[in-house]
Parts: structure tokens; sequence; C-alpha cells
């Protein structure tokens, strides 16, 4: 993949951008057909809405109740399963535990049909953007881009797992699922604890008021940030950046402010997500 061009690393499935090396092809195909459990522990994010820190939430809380280990050689998320991996994910004990990053509606529709418990993080728009921009040019398989074109292509949803409103408009639409618990990226800045209380609980998953506490000990952006190069090698530095609501500031001009400000108002005003994602 070294020698790719900017042109090969992407291609549209259905009309959205992949990554040819993330997420190629066939993995998609072979996703059509993927067979969902009841008890699989499913969490969903548009990319940089906060998944990587879920999953290390996640990981610590299933270590705490069911016993799993707390590393796993198969990264969670399904779209980048070859269909090999695939099989093998196919044979996993439950309860297994899954990551995408996929639009609702690409999701694999067995989720759907053994009402599968989806958990899905959400961040603003505008801190997204920003953390995204940072994640395509420290990312080697990526392509370096200009914060001015990249900003305008994720307004026009020209990015890998398309539109971010396109995302969160289809969520919406799923917020009184009860198979479905939407957290936002802010609520659990705010109150690490009492998200991992609200996780645990939704997955029924049961942990003691002490193993809460420990897990937010070690699930803050400095404790994850310093064991990075445990969970994720020499790519730490890609998935652990800032960490910080708000530093869209330092990027935003005045007149991407209103931009998004205005596609913000349309797609998602008088929306129940929208109300959520306040920045
Ligand atoms: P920033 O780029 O704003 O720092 P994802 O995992 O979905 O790709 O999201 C990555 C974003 O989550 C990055 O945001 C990253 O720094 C942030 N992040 C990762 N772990 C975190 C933690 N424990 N607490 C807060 N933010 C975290």
């Amino acid at each position: 993949a070294k020698n790719m061009k900017d042109e090969d690393k992407f291609y549209r499935y259905d009309g959205v951008l992949y990554s040819s090396v993330m997420s190629p092809v066939e993995n998609l195909e072979g996703l059509k057909s993927m067979q969902a459990r009841p008890e699989d522990i499913v969490l969903v994010a548009y990319p940089k809405c906060g998944f990587t820190w879920v999953v290390g939430v996640m990981r610590k809380v299933m270590a705490a109740s069911v016993g799993t280990k707390e590393t796993s050689d198969i990264l969670p998320l399904i779209e980048f399963h070859s269909p090999d991996v695939q099989k093998t994910v196919s044979q996993l004990p439950s309860p297994r535990f899954l990551g995408t990053h996929l639009h609702p509606d690409t999701i694999p529709a067995s989720f759907m049909v053994k009402k599968t418990k989806m958990l899905v993080v959400f961040r603003n728009p505008k801190d997204t953007v920003v953390s995204y921009f940072h994640f395509m040019n420290k990312n080697p398989v990526l392509s370096k881009v200009t914060w001015d074109n990249f900003f305008s292509n994720f307004m026009s949803g020209d990015v890998a797992w398309g539109s971010y409103f396109d995302h969160a408009v289809a969520w919406d639409k799923l917020i009184d699922d009860p198979n479905v618990k939407i957290i936002t990226y802010e609520e659990l800045k705010e109150d690490l604890s009492e998200g991992i209380r609200q996780i645990s609980k939704f997955f029924g998953l049961t942990i003691t008021e002490e193993q809460v506490q420990a897990i937010a000990d070690k699930s803050t952006f400095t404790a994850m940030s310093e064991n990075s190069k445990n969970t994720h090698g020499k790519f730490g530095s890609v998935f652990f950046r800032k960490g910080e609501v708000g530093d869209w500031k330092n990027h935003f001009t005045e007149a991407q402010s209103r931009q998004m400000d205005e596609e913000f108002t349309r797609r998602l005003a008088g929306t129940r997500l929208g109300a959520k994602l306040k920045y």
C-alpha cells in the first residue's frame, strides 16, 4: 500500500467514500451476510467521535463483569475485517465485542433483526471535523489534507464513511429504539463515571461502584494516552491527540463557523440528537 496514489486510497460504495486500505470492497460485501447475535455488544461511532475512548471503557467493563480479556488481536471494527477474519468472528464465543463506523442503513441488517444492543457515540461536528483533519494528516495510510479543503469535503460528506450529518439524522430517528443508546463525547467529558454506569446498565453488565471509579480513573485522556504504547503500539499518538471539547475554536474561521451553524440548523434543528450535540 506504500506507493498508492491518493486517488487509489478511497473508493465509493453506494455513493459513500471508504478507505481502500482499511475497508476494501470485499469486506463490505462480506458484511451483508454477517449474522448478528442478540448478546453481541456493539459500539457505533462516526469517525473521530470518541470510538477508541469507549472501546477502552467497554473492554474494562467487560473484563470487570463477564471476565473477558482486556486485549484482543481482533480489532472491533467489523468493516476492517477481511472475509477470512469475518469467518473467525462468526465463530467467536459470546459475548462478542464489535464496533463500526458504518451508517445505520449500512450496518448488517441482522443486527436490527436480532435486536442487538448498539451503543452509539456522537460528538459535536465542529470538534469532530478538527479531530478528523488531524487524523488524516497523522495516519500514514490516509492522504495529507489542508484544513480548508478537508473542511469543505466534510461539509459535502466527501470523507471516508460519508456525511456526519447523514449519520446524525439517521441515528436521531432511532433515538427511542430500546436497543439503541446514544451517548455523547461531551457527556463523557462532563461525567465519565456516570457515562460508565449508563453504558454498563444499557448492556446489562453489572459492575460495582468501586469498579466504576477504577475504570473512570484508567479511562481519562491522560491515562489512556500514557498507556497507548501497550494498546496501540506506535500508532498511539494517532488516536490520542488532545482529548478536549472546544478545540474547533483554534481552527475554524468565522465563515466556516457560520457555514457549519447553518448546516447544523438545516439538518438537525429541532431534533433530540441535535440538542445533545451543542458546541
Ligand atoms: P481529538 O483529536 O480532538 O483529540 P476516535 O477514537 O473516534 O477516532 O476519536 C478520537 C478522538 O477521541 C480524539 O480527539 C482523541 O484524542 C479523543 N480521545 C481518545 N481517548 C480519549 C479519552 N480517554 N478522553 C477524551 N478524549 C479521548
